[in-house]
């Protein structure tokens, strides 16, 4: 597994605002969009391209290069990974979007899904599965393990931040899943928070509580 973070002083300094807690819903949910579309911007440098020509303006083809391969599919987990999906798709428009909503169990505390709208064909696509926060990693790695079985091969994991536990729980489900967080923070407090964190983040970005 790869952990690739966004190192870019832009990123910190949006992070920074992130962080406060002064920061508004509204100025929250664009700082997130923001922060994404960086993030996806690094998640394709490796895409493939395809050669092409197009009608030039001296009325002769002229060689280009297109993104090649079928259109990849976003996966939001429900609530906080919606927050993502506009940064996204500013970036990759043609992106299907297909969602994932898990809940914890009270009793067992192991993720149950509840929620799962796949695009088509999702086993022939690049998938981005996008969280703003990797805290255990639960989810996450369920999310992953129900992707697989529907025959995904190419995941990667977008967050805004990570905790090194939910790394470590990545990188023992899920070796060939790259993790691509804009910061990886320094731990979880006792009520799985990441710390220092940003708080909750559907909560931030959706104004509940
Ligand atoms: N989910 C959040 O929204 N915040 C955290 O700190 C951890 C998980």
């Amino acid at each position: 597994m790869s952990v690739i973070s966004v190192s870019h002083p832009l990123v910190k300094h949006k992070l920074g605002m992130l962080r406060n807690i002064e920061t508004n819903s509204k100025d929250f949910r664009e700082l997130i969009t923001e922060l994404t579309t960086f993030l996806t911007y690094e998640a394709t440098k490796d895409w493939e391209l395809e050669d092409a020509t197009v009608p030039g303006w001296e009325g002769k083809p002229v060689y280009v290069q297109r993104m090649a391969g079928i259109d990849p599919s976003i996966v939001p987990i429900f609530r906080a990974g919606i927050g993502m999906q506009e940064g996204f798709m500013q970036v990759i428009p043609t992106a299907k979007i297909s969602y994932i909503g898990y809940y914890r169990d009270a009793e067992t505390l192991q993720p149950k899904l509840y929620y799962a709208k796949l695009a088509a064909d999702i086993s022939r696509r690049k998938i981005y599965v996008l969280d703003p926060m990797l805290a255990t990693g639960g989810t996450t790695s369920a999310v992953c393990r129900l992707l697989k079985k529907e025959g995904c091969k190419n995941i990667r994991v977008l967050c805004i931040l990570a905790a090194p536990e939910g790394l470590e729980k990545m990188a023992a489900d899920h070796p060939d899943v790259d993790i691509m967080p804009a910061v990886v923070d320094s731990h979880l407090n006792d009520k799985g928070y990441i710390v220092p964190g940003l708080g909750d983040a559907g909560d931030r970005l959706f104004g509940t509580k």
